[in-house]
């Protein structure tokens, strides 16, 4: 089996450029000290550091960096804006697309994230694509036809080949930021649900080869139990991402398996 394990930490609207490159160059030299294991570490960083950080971790193997997200334009009169050409044009090679956050402040709908996946796909980015139900969606049972209708919006149009350069990160809105986890049980039933909506759409091969990760207040001390399960491959971190100490112990959590 190739499914990838990917420890991916989504700083937000965090870190200024001296306290980011400090935090990167701390990570980075404790979780290669620390890490045996085969898992690619992702670092969804704000723009302005994209392009002095991939210069940084170019040469590392199993370092990426990623944007946290692009336009669905190609160019043009956009202002303030960055397209997914701009990003691929200094070596990132990842893109968030689809975080809760921009679904819920940016009113970014499955519509639109269709047409960001698409033009990441373009320029030859991995989306990190979200799903994740809210609160009252989980209360009253909907959860997995919110999920199940987030897939089939915005990725049931790709092909067999596009698809299997999608990572997928499954993100409990109630979760996010508030020390709330999903439970390993939860998460595992919400990850194997995934797995077989991609399999019936797709193929048995690629939903088996998909890294599906989760993502909503994973921490040093539960990332271990989440990891250990089946379909969990691996988590979009948050918070802890921005301690190196942290986010090195949820690595560490692959090692202990
Ligand atoms: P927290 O880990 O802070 O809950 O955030 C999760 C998240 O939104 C990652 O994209």
């Amino acid at each position: 089996m190739s499914r990838k394990k990917i420890v991916a930490g989504n700083w937000k609207m965090n870190k200024d450029y001296l306290t980011g490159l400090e935090l990167i160059s701390e990570a980075v030299y404790m979780i290669k000290d620390e890490l045996h294991r085969e898992v690619t570490t992702v670092f969804a960083t704000p723009y302005i550091h994209l392009s002095s950080i991939q210069k940084l971790i170019a040469t590392e193997s199993n370092f990426h960096v990623a944007a946290q997200n692009c336009h669905h334009e190609k160019a043009g009169a956009y202002t303030g804006e960055i397209s997914a050409e701009m990003i691929k044009s200094v070596g990132v090679e990842y893109v968030i697309i689809g975080h809760s956050e921009r679904r819920e402040y940016q009113h970014e709908d499955s519509k639109l994230l269709a047409k960001k996946v698409d033009i990441a796909l373009e320029n030859k980015l991995i989306p990190i694509f979200c799903i994740g139900e809210k609160l009252e969606e989980r209360e009253t049972e909907k959860h997995f036809s919110t999920v199940q209708s987030q897939l089939e919006e915005s990725l049931f149009h790709l092909t067999n080949d596009q698809i299997k350069n999608i990572v997928l990160a499954y993100e409990p809105v109630w979760a996010i930021g508030t020390g709330k986890t999903a439970s390993p049980e939860q998460a595992q039933e919400m990850h194997a649900f995934i797995r077989s909506v991609m399999a019936a759409k797709f193929s048995e091969e690629i939903a088996e080869d998909m890294s599906i990760l989760y993502g909503g207040s994973c921490n040093p001390t539960n990332a271990k139990s989440l990891f250990s399960q089946k379909d969990i491959d691996g988590g979009l971190i948050g918070g802890a991402s921005l301690k190196s100490r942290d986010f090195t112990d949820i690595h560490i959590a692959f090692n202990e398996l």
